[in-house]
């Protein structure tokens, strides 16, 4: 994959977050995403390359723009996959939280789990640990192994875990190993994420999110040089019948960081609202500043980016 399209695509999620930002806290979340969502198509279309949205906004009937199976990029070029959410962490955006961001998985064709709009059980955890982890086994096993792994006290680690009824008894669980927890109303991909950032204080992230969220952060974790292990928690029959059509043949299967995505693949992620993962978006007198981070898996290199825009200058596509 031509190391250049990921300082294309980085201009994509900073055009997503910027859209996206101007609704911070106005309490709208389809707004705020509808924001990011025309933003990121505009920007790809942009780009010379023939793109199919593998993971996006939903079916093809549900979702108008950038859905499942989306053409996107001028089709003259490399043919690539994306997985991609404009702005991850809508509810976050919508009440000014912490930890939106806009981000994008790119991957040749055919290399993402196609991964349908359902639950997904989760375990991620940074380099340290990666070896340590297997979500057939129970959290406390999990725990003990990461805690080994690192070489500290099981309650000197932090877990994160989405703050959800459906929790209750994963709570307890960790609880009772005697590590501590940090919840989180929403974000799961830059939770994950920051299982592998050295500075966050967070060594593993447990819990049912997004399977579609499953896949990115699988992608980010795999430049990372992490863990992240998935299992699909389908809610009903629809849901398993819709996983059995998108070619998931087992859906009980706990799925590898390399099958959810394989090959060479590249992140980016711009700040949307101030996280511990980026900083988010910035107005100022005509412009913005935006912080964004991209990596590719080929080489783990990791590049952060803080770029300053003008809107005055800015190209109209
Ligand atoms: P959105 O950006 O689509 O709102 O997702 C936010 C999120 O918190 C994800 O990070 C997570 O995987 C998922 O929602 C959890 O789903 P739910 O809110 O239904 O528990």
């Amino acid at each position: 994959m031509d190391r250049n399209y990921a300082m294309e695509f980085v201009r994509v999620t900073e055009m997503a977050a910027i859209e996206s930002a101007r609704f911070m806290g106005r309490g709208d979340e389809k707004q705020a995403d509808q924001a990011a969502v025309t933003a990121m198509r505009k920007m790809f279309n942009s780009i010379d390359f023939d793109g199919r949205v593998v993971i996006g906004e939903g079916e093809r009937d549900e979702a108008p723009m950038l859905y499942i199976g989306e053409k996107v990029g001028t089709g003259k070029g490399a043919k690539l996959d994306l997985a991609l959410d404009p702005l991850e962490g809508t509810t976050i955006c919508a009440n000014g939280g912490y930890n939106s961001i806009a981000v994008i998985a790119i991957a040749e064709e055919g290399n993402f789990l196609h991964a349908p709009d359902t639950y997904m059980e989760k375990i991620a955890v940074g380099p340290d640990a990666a070896n340590a982890i297997d979500l057939s086994r129970t959290a406390s096993e999990n725990l003990r192994e990461v805690a080994k792994a690192k070489k500290i006290d099981i309650s000197n680690l932090t877990v994160m875990i989405l703050d959800r009824p459906r929790h209750s008894e994963l709570i307890k669980e960790v609880r009772a190993t005697g590590a501590r927890i940090h919840l989180i109303g929403d974000g799961d991909v830059s939770a994950a994420i920051s299982t592998c950032m050295p500075h966050s204080g967070i060594d593993v992230l447990m819990g049912i999110g997004g399977a579609p969220e499953g896949v990115i952060a699988a992608a980010a974790i795999r430049c990372l040089g992490g863990n992240f292990q998935g299992r699909l928690k389908p809610r009903k029959q629809e849901e398993i019948d819709r996983a059995l059509r998108m070619g998931v043949k087992d859906v009980h299967k706990v799925w590898q960081i390399e099958e959810l995505a394989r090959g060479n693949v590249m992140f980016c992620a711009t700040g949307v609202t101030t996280g511990s993962f980026l900083p988010g978006v910035r107005f100022n007198p005509g412009g913005a500043e935006t912080h964004s981070i991209v990596m590719r898996s080929e080489t783990s290199t990791i590049r952060e980016i803080r770029a300053v825009h003008r809107f005055d200058k800015k190209p109209t596509y």
